[in-house]
């Protein structure tokens, strides 16, 4: 009698442990990779939302703090680095991408969060955006207030961002940002303001959806080629070529200009006022390191449209570049890229038009 009942609870155990690590199979694998940032900061106090520090909480703890994750997604996490991202550079970008790339060829990887400081995040998730071989989801998480905060958004936006690394609906759709319930193309998006958690935006063109009800919702998609789709390969490449940025604005000279070329800038991406203007005391430097090989890139400091060709420039004439809508931190990583594979104006151009 007692031998029965044993066995009973004997099957009974096993057909539960059967029953969950079917449903765990059934969950996406989703790999969390921390830089560091405000969703990983601490604060002196609960009201702290200003002026804490950045980066001190571990990707474990960042995990552990949201366990519902744990009902959406199988989640590993690791530590990539541990940085407030004002300090990204390309050496980070190239292992974090060799990274991603190397994680998503694994059969046992459904997709990638990164999470990241608010302050570079949009530049991190083009330049994955352009490199990144898979069509799985990569998306680039943060948060405005730190995780020591009251009512921090680094948890919500946290669990959303896992959620949606692990749906099907991602799929195929490029590097995606994800804050404050939304969904946004990494090409288009910025961040917009210095300290609220409505900071990510991409006026005029929009959000790609929103994430609600445990659901990510798409309404459109961005029609830039990205990811498997681009001709970018930085599986041998150790450092990117350097393109540095000459902001315009009234009374300005060609000093940093000159500085940067000096110091060996292979492109220089000149984010003018307006429709991209060229200053008339730096024009002709602009003209004269063209001359002499520097790749030039018209871009504009105003944050919405699209960069007229021959029109504040004769472009054709200058063989200067155009950013199209892309803001001048973003034609940067595009210039850098592009220098990677040819220094010929026309195909230069051909890309900022398709990426
Ligand atoms: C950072 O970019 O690392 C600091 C700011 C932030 O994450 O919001």
């Amino acid at each position: 009698m007692i031998r029965t009942q044993s066995v009973r609870f004997i099957v009974a155990l096993f057909s539960l442990l059967v029953a969950f690590s079917v449903q765990a199979q059934k969950l996406p694998n989703v790999m969390v990779l921390a830089t560091g940032g405000t969703i990983a900061g601490t604060g002196a106090s609960s009201t702290t939302t200003v002026g804490y520090t950045a980066a001190t909480v571990g990707v474990q703890q960042l995990i552990n703090a949201v366990p519902e994750v744990a009902k959406v997604a199988n989640v590993t996490g690791e530590q990539v680095f541990q940085i407030a991202s004002e300090s990204m550079t390309n050496e980070h970008w190239l292992t974090l991408a060799k990274r991603v790339n190397t994680l998503l060829a694994q059969p046992n990887v459904d997709g990638i969060v990164i999470t990241h400081g608010t302050d570079t995040l949009e530049e991190t998730a083009y330049f994955l955006n352009l490199v990144v071989k898979s069509r799985k989801p990569v998306v680039l998480v943060g948060a405005m207030r730190p995780s020591t905060a009251l009512s921090a958004d680094g948890p919500i936006n946290l669990y959303n961002a896992v959620i949606l690394a692990g749906s099907p609906e991602a799929v195929g759709k490029g590097v995606l940002v994800s804050l404050n319930d939304q969904i946004q193309s990494s090409r288009d998006v910025s961040k917009t303001n210095t300290s609220t958690p409505d900071s990510f935006r991409t006026p005029e063109l929009g959000v790609l959806g929103y994430m609600q009800g445990n659901k990510p919702y798409f309404y459109r998609a961005s029609t830039r080629k990205h990811t498997v789709e681009t001709e970018f390969d930085i599986s041998n490449i150790q450092a990117l070529p350097q393109v540095d940025i000459v902001y315009g604005y009234a009374n300005m000279n060609d000093v940093a200009l000159n500085a940067f070329i000096a110091a060996g800038a292979k492109g220089i991406i000149h984010a003018g006022t307006g429709d991209g203007s060229l200053a008339a005391k730096v024009k002709p430097s602009l003209i004269a390191a063209r001359k002499n090989g520097t790749l030039i890139v018209r871009a504009s400091r105003v944050g919405n449209g699209i960069l007229a060709r021959n029109g504040e420039a004769n472009d054709d004439e200058l063989d200067f570049v155009v950013s199209d809508t892309l803001s001048p931190q973003k034609a940067r990583i595009l210039l850098m890229l592009a220098l990677t594979k040819t220094s010929n104006t026309k195909e230069i151009q051909r890309m900022f038009y398709m990426y």
